[in-house]
């Protein structure tokens, strides 16, 4: 039996803590490359020798040698430029200002990728999330069901991690999801949020739950301003959950930027919707009855990502 290999590019802090995951839940082999000299190989040496006393028994490669991701079955993508401070100007850029400087690097090394590994599952997490999507499939020629991108899975971690600390509740019982685009016009769903089933607001006051709903648009925010840098922790362990759903055929029900062809009303557009993900990628996209509320919301973030998609110059 041939063992599960994973792919993940980008050896950065969302990689390198991408690849402690899937190692400490033992799923798969890992290739971990990254153009940098040096740094894949000291984190996979460094990971792989935690091994003896985690208890995981994998193989975990660093290379800046992409022949080595042959045959994976999952390529875990974060490598880009991040959201980093301005020297000069202090500022830091918004996602969609990344997508130019990214586009020209999840371009080429994705169409590699791809030829490598010609029948793997992308998983995307490089920002800005939906259009960098529209660049894997663009230049892998995948199926819409292989490249998926990974903001919902956060975005609902982090509404739920905020209700459950207002509430002084389990994270383990707050249900809920996160629909719409990886930027502020994200739409989180108070309609479909529960506590073991109980709905919302019936638990928390109008007022708390909107400044919850805020709180997670701007939940990378946040962390990039308090950190100076990219959230890693939270957008790593949302990606593995996606990993771990494809490469043991869960089946999990995650909120996922998915290419849309007519479901909920827009075409030939990645954005974050629920979908069935399992050993064939993305293998369903559950359509949700949205009142008009929500569905002019959803308008919104569609809007907001079509307009970054526009700048790749693809031609839709
Ligand atoms: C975040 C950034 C990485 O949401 O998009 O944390």
């Amino acid at each position: 039996m041939r063992r599960n290999k994973v792919t993940v590019v980008g050896s950065g802090a969302v990689g390198s803590t991408a690849a402690h995951w899937i190692a400490s839940k033992e799923l798969a082999d890992v290739v971990l490359v990254d153009q940098v000299q040096g740094l894949p190989q000291g984190v996979a040496l460094d990971l792989a020798s935690s091994g003896p006393v985690e208890g995981f028994d994998l193989n975990i490669l660093g290379t800046n040698d992409y022949e080595a991701t042959a045959d994976s079955d999952v390529i875990l993508f974060t490598a880009g430029v991040p959201r980093r401070k301005d020297p000069v100007t202090g500022k830091f850029p918004s996602r969609d200002e990344l997508v130019k400087v990214n586009q020209d690097v999840v371009g080429p090394v994705s169409e590699k990728l791809a030829k490598l590994s010609p029948n793997s599952v992308f998983i995307v997490v490089t920002n800005p999330l939906d259009a960098m999507c529209h660049v894997v499939k663009e230049v892998s020629g995948f199926p819409r069901e292989r490249v998926i991108g990974q903001a919902g899975a956060l975005d609902t971690a982090r509404y739920k991690t905020f209700i459950a600390m207002e509430l002084g509740v389990s994270v383990e019982d707050v249900h809920g999801i996160v629909l719409g685009g990886h930027g502020d016009e994200m739409v989180p769903l108070p309609r479909h949020t529960s506590v073991s089933g109980i709905p919302v607001r019936e638990l928390m006051a109008e007022d708390k739950l909107q400044a919850i709903i805020e709180r997670a648009r701007k939940g990378g925010g946040e962390v990039v301003s308090l950190l100076g840098r990219s959230a890693y922790y939270a957008p790593a362990s949302a990606s593995v959950a996606m990993v771990e759903s494809v490469l043991k055929d869960k089946k999990r029900v995650i909120a996922s930027a998915v290419y849309l062809q007519g479901e909920y009303g827009y075409n030939d557009l990645f954005i974050g919707v629920p979908a069935v993900l399992g050993a064939k990628g993305m293998e369903k996209v559950i359509v949700m009855d949205l009142n008009a509320e929500e569905k002019a919301m959803l308008d919104i973030s569609a809007k907001a990502v079509r307009g970054v998609v526009d700048v790749l110059g693809y031609g839709k």
